[in-house]
């Protein structure tokens, strides 16, 4: 047929259609999400696309703004009073006159600005479960008795084809004020992924109404992240986030559930406090993106599978001792008020599903933001905290563990151990020579080798050394000859450099003489061996599980991940060997998980199914894991080889 050829933009997807199709319809017709909140009336502005000029010659299309109608007067009135900017068109007035590339503009591009060194900047095309309609409503008749609701329900099926509409009980009593205020026009929040699977009335305002948030939130046990994000344009309006304050009933995810066990009001003390944190950070997230909480509609949160349980009002006892028991592990929906959270009154909330008992919805957040089970490749990701969240995959067969990584990668139990903060060391290098150390400090722009280092750090001083400096300082010392593959520091050494220092019957390096003495000392390497042996026992696991003895790629999740150097990681053997190319950060990707599913339902969908086909692997149960754990207490490890390292 001879009629118009369009392709849209960044999607792909393309079709013929007859002169004069509104680009909206035609957008519509081929499933490419384009928003509207007034139904085509050219006063919402929500549709916006552009007209990419040129010769296409791969799509076979040339393409120039002269095969799209010109601005009608609705679309010339919308230009003048809200104005449009340059090369945009409404597509729901702009009409189809001859082959065209359309650009969809996808506004949510998350960046490295968003995600800490993403691996690439991805776009999340959107389908919020909530959609503003707008309609104009006949005024009451008294020959025809039929309700006010139920006639704005009648025009809301006919103009926005919604079957079967509910409405949330506390709009009912406000529903003749609002048509009355709004001069019988009434802007509609439609839920489409109720639980029910009816589409829901969850919120009303008089006219029109063009913008509608939503929250994607990470419940860390030490931070809490969240974005605030339009559901219309995608566009993030503000990120933040703030310390959980569950850290005052206990450090780690295993004090907190004795907390619990160990105190009549513990698991109601610690459910308030993190959704006060919410509720706060939702203030700041408001503030900042200068957005009122009560146009917030929809929240999806993600969070380990205890955050998950007490953050719900569940009992997290369970999770505390094998068989390690989620209350429940499947996706969950909820009003936002049934769990005190404040925001609009119609407000839903949407929680990811746990993939197992120490792999929570942190864990499948991650796995939908970096996608193993869309992969051809065997994709490796972990998250690394004091359990180790691992995920192996691709296409075919994802597998999942967790492993007890303690304290250590975080600074805990290392003796000048310290969080991430101004003062901490965060890399290291040794002279193979000499045995001198050089190192950078948070807070400090320098080396420390470095003129002006010393005028510099006195400001902040030098505190201790944060995780990534001690896989680092670890590795160099392995790569040094000062500890052996099994991680014993050569005393010998001592007759050498004045760095290796006694210290009772083992012997420590000296990394810094100031203020404060930070020396590494035998325990800590034990430490360190001790937590990058369970991390690599557990990899390998799945490994074993998948049949395959290498990986494609691999993907550090979390914050932990952001600091370490991939070579280091891999010299200690904490990772298997992989090309280096193919090891990356990807900073908080359980976080990224939560804004996909916040901004596309079929995101919620793909998780759900993915988490349902994940074979959990419990390491505990697993005979060869304490082989594993043994063989990777080697540097890198006593029987698995790193041909990639030595390249
Ligand atoms: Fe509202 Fe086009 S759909 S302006």
């Amino acid at each position: 047929k001879n009629e118009p050829l369009v392709l849209f933009m960044p999607s792909g997807k393309r079709g013929r259609f007859p002169v004069g199709t509104p680009i909206l319809d035609a957008a519509r017709s081929l499933g490419v999400y384009v928003e509207s909140v007034c139904g085509g009336r050219a006063t919402c502005g929500r549709c916006q696309v552009s007209v990419q000029e040129g010769n296409f010659a791969k799509h076979k299309i040339v393409s120039s703004n002269d095969h799209i109608s010109p601005f009608g007067p609705k679309e010339q009135r919308y230009a003048s009073v809200r104005q449009l900017p340059d090369g945009r068109r409404l597509s729901c007035s702009a009409q189809i006159l001859g082959d065209l590339v359309i650009d969809v503009p996808q506004d949510t591009v998350i960046n490295a600005q968003v995600v800490r060194k993403a691996a690439t900047d991805r776009v999340i095309e959107r389908n919020a479960a909530v959609q503003l309609c707008y309609v104009e409503i006949d005024e009451p008749d008294m020959h025809k008795p039929l309700g006010d609701f139920d006639r704005m329900k009648a025009v809301l099926e006919k103009d926005w084809g919604w079957k079967d509409l509910l409405i949330a009980p506390h709009l009912i009593p406000q529903v003749q004020g609002i048509l009355r205020k709004g001069n019988w026009t009434v802007t509609a929040a439609i839920h489409r992924d109720m639980d029910s699977s009816r589409p829901f009335i969850v919120g009303l305002w008089p006219g029109l109404k063009n913008e509608a948030y939503g929250v994607a939130c990470d419940i860390g046990s030490t931070t809490i992240a969240m974005h605030l994000v339009s559901l219309l344009s995608g566009r993030i309006a503000a990120s933040s986030g703030t310390s959980n304050p569950q850290i005052r009933f206990g450090e780690d995810l295993m004090s907190r559930v004795s907390y619990v066990m160990m105190n009549p009001d513990g698991r109601e003390a610690m459910t308030k406090a993190v959704r006060d944190a919410v509720n706060d950070l939702i203030g700041k997230v408001c503030a900042e993106g200068e957005v009122d909480r009560h146009d917030i509609l929809d929240l999806v949160f993600v969070g380990n599978p205890i955050m998950h349980h007490l953050f719900l009002g569940i009992d997290p006892t369970e999770l505390g001792q094998a068989p390690f028991a989620l209350a429940v592990s499947g996706a969950l929906q909820y009003w936002a008020h049934e769990i005190d959270i404040e925001v609009n009154r119609g407000a839903r909330i949407y929680m990811l599903p746990c993939i197992a008992g120490h792999v929570g919805a942190d864990a499948a957040g991650a796995t939908l933001s970096e996608g193993p089970h869309r992969q051809d490749n065997m994709m490796l990701l972990v998250d690394v905290g004091t359990n180790a969240e691992i995920v192996l995959g691709n296409k075919e067969r994802v597998v999942a563990a967790s492993s007890p990584t303690g304290p250590a990668f975080e600074g805990a139990e290392i003796s000048s151990g310290q969080r991430a903060a101004p003062g901490a060391i965060e890399r290291v290098r040794i002279d193979p020579e000499t045995l001198e150390p050089r190192f950078r400090v948070i807070g400090v722009d320098k080396w420390s080798d470095e003129e002006g280092f010393a005028e510099a750090a006195a400001a902040v001083g030098v505190t201790g050394i944060c995780g990534s400096a001690i896989i680092e300082v670890v590795a160099e010392m392995y790569l040094t000859g000062i500890i052996s593959q099994d991680g014993v520091v050569d005393g010998a050494m001592a007759a050498k450099s004045p760095r290796i220092i006694p210290n009772g019957r083992t012997f420590s390096y000296l990394l810094h003489d100031g203020a404060q003495r930070i020396t590494v000392t035998q325990n800590d390497i034990r430490a360190i061996q001790l937590a990058k042996s369970a991390l690599y026992a557990g990899i390998k696991l799945l490994m074993e599980k998948q049949g395959v003895d290498h990986v494609d790629t691999i993907r550090f999740a979390g914050a932990f991940g952001s600091f370490i150097d991939p070579k280091y990681a891999m010299v200690l053997g904490l990772i298997p060997d992989c090309d280096l190319t193919e090891v990356k950060a990807v900073g908080n990707a359980a976080g990224t998980g939560a804004l996909m599913a916040l901004l596309n339902r079929g995101h919620r969908r793909e998780i759900e199914q993915t988490v349902r086909k994940i074979e959990k692997i419990e390491t505990a149960l697993e005979s060869k894991f304490q082989e594993h754990f043994v063989n990777a207490m080697a540097m890198p490890n006593k029987v698995d080889a790193f041909p990639k390292l030595a390249e």
